[in-house]
Parts: C-alpha cells; structure tokens; sequence
C-alpha cells in the first residue's frame, strides 16, 4: 500500500472505503468520501475553518429534540430535502405534485365533516377551499383523506402558540361520493423559517430570504393511490419566487379569490366579512399505473 500524500489520499481512503460487504452502503460511502474529499480540495480550508465547520455540526446537532430539527431545516435551506423529494416522486404529468412535509405536521388530526371550520376561534381572514380528489382518468377519489394543516392569521402553527387547548389550524376532512370536498378555514399568512439556530446564524450572513410564502399544507391519501403531501401557495404572494425552502411549483400555485362582504360562501351562507375562494382539484396516481411507467 502506498502511503499518503496530498495527491494519493483520496485514493487510498477510497480503496478503504470500498471494503463494505452492502453494496448499497459501499455506493454510498465511496460517493461520500469522492465528493467530501472533492470539495475539501476545492476549498482548501484553514485548520481554524475546519473546526469552525465542525463546531457548526456540533451545535446543530445540540439543538435537535423531539420538537426542533435542525438537521432537517439545514437540509431544506439547501435545497437537499426538495431534491430528494423530486426524486422519489416522480409522478406522471397530471398528478399533482409532491412537497417536503415541513416540521409542522401533526398526526391524527381531528375528523371533520364537509365544509367544517378547522379555523374557528382562530385569527385572520375566511377562507374556503373546494374541489374534487380525483385521479388521472378523472375518476372521482370518493373517501379520499385530506389532512391539513397551516398557520393561522397570525402565521403561526400549533407548535408556535403555547397554551393552546386542543388541535389548532389542523384537521381531516373526506371526499364526498363525487370526490368533492369543502373545506372552511382562515387565511394563511408568509412566516419566516426559525431564525435562532444554526440555520439562522448562517441565513443572517447571506443576502438570502428566510420567509416562506403563505400556503397550506396538505397530504391526500386513498387506498389504491399513491399519497400525496403537498402545499398550495397563494398566487402573488409575498416571497412567492423565493421561498427559503424551496417549496413552490408552478401548479401548486393557485389564486385566493378575496370575495366582498355580503357574497355566498360555498357553504351557501352569506359572509359578513370579506373572504377568500380557493379552489383546487387534486390529482392522484394510481399505484397499478406507477407500476407500469
Ligand atoms: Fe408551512
């Protein structure tokens, strides 16, 4: 065996690195090793930035907790979670596209009846959202689960307002027999990513945004159909070009249309107050069809 220099260092350790029986593991390590040894290469760091890097893992690493992932917020600032998003979703054209699920959601929601209001009690402006769950034949998806869950108007999640009693700005609602849906909330507002981790420190020395534009989530399920989690964003919306995390694609932006005090709601209820119409159909792919892609 050669011993190291400068040069032949990446070898070696690549030769090493090759002595894993998983051949899964072994693609991955030497990837890891050719590609960290690559760009160690392309930016000659000082000793004092090598350890200011590791001492940035550290810190992340310390941060993380049942509630607060800051490995995953890294990831997503990167663009890395939506890349392999992008990957494992390449569904046919005419499915509505996936996103990252985002650190908010909350299982098991509580059931609520078409055109319930998940928003009640809760700040900001009326907002309905009606469709169809259908798949790529134009098949109704009747029963489908639509679990959602966003800020309220104040852009907060339920993870960001301590001393709530019971679900907030959350809830799963079900696809009629014609794959319709209904559903009653409030508008949600553009909030900036957490700023007071590691991530934070490291947006604040860029000329980056660190605000996501106003959306709801949503994850679409139905048996014989693949899941779908995916947000809605609201067209024209602030820091729509530029969200932190990359979230936006170009179908999943839709208008909310602000309707004048005194218009019909969907639920057919006159509204006092202005109020917003959202209306979407989302599209499912049959797993049989995945299959056979
Ligand atoms: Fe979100």
């Amino acid at each position: 065996m050669p011993y190291v220099t400068e040069r032949t260092l990446t070898d070696i350790a690549l030769e090493r690195w090759s002595d894993i029986p998983d051949p899964r593991l072994k693609e991955v390590m030497t990837a890891l090793v050719k590609h960290v040894h690559a760009f160690v290469r392309e930016i000659e760091p000082t000793q004092a930035e090598w350890a200011t890097a590791i001492d940035f893992l550290t810190r992340t690493g310390k941060m993380c907790d049942e509630k607060r992932q800051e490995f995953v917020l890294f990831s997503d600032v990167l663009g890395v979670s939506m890349l392999v998003d992008a990957i494992n979703h390449r569904q046919s054209s005419g499915a509505t596209p996936s996103t990252v699920e985002g650190p908010f959601h909350v299982p098991n929601a509580p059931p609520m009846a078409n055109g319930a209001n998940m928003a009640a009690n809760a700040p900001g402006i009326a907002c309905f959202c009606v469709g169809k769950v259908r798949g790529l034949a134009g098949e109704p998806v009747a029963g489908a689960t639509l679990d959602l869950w966003q800020t309220d108007g104040d852009g907060l999640y339920e993870a960001q307002r301590p001393g709530i009693d019971g679900p907030w700005m959350r809830g799963i609602y079900r696809a009629q027999p014609d794959g319709s849906y209904l559903i009653r909330t409030v508008a949600p507002i553009a909030y900036t990513i957490p700023m007071d981790g590691t991530v934070g420190e490291l947006m604040n020395r860029t000329n980056m945004s660190h605000m996501r534009p106003a959306h709801i989530h949503f994850a679409v399920n139905a048996p014989g159909y693949h899941g779908l989690v995916t947000h809605l964003f609201q067209a024209g919306g602030e820091w729509i070009n530029d969200d932190a995390v990359y979230g936006v694609k170009e179908p999943l932006i839709v208008e909310f249309k602000k309707m004048p005090a005194g218009s019909k709601a969907p639920s057919g209820e006159i509204m006092n107050e202005p109020f917003y119409l959202v209306s979407y159909d989302f599209v499912l792919e049959r797993k049989a069809q995945a299959a056979a892609a």
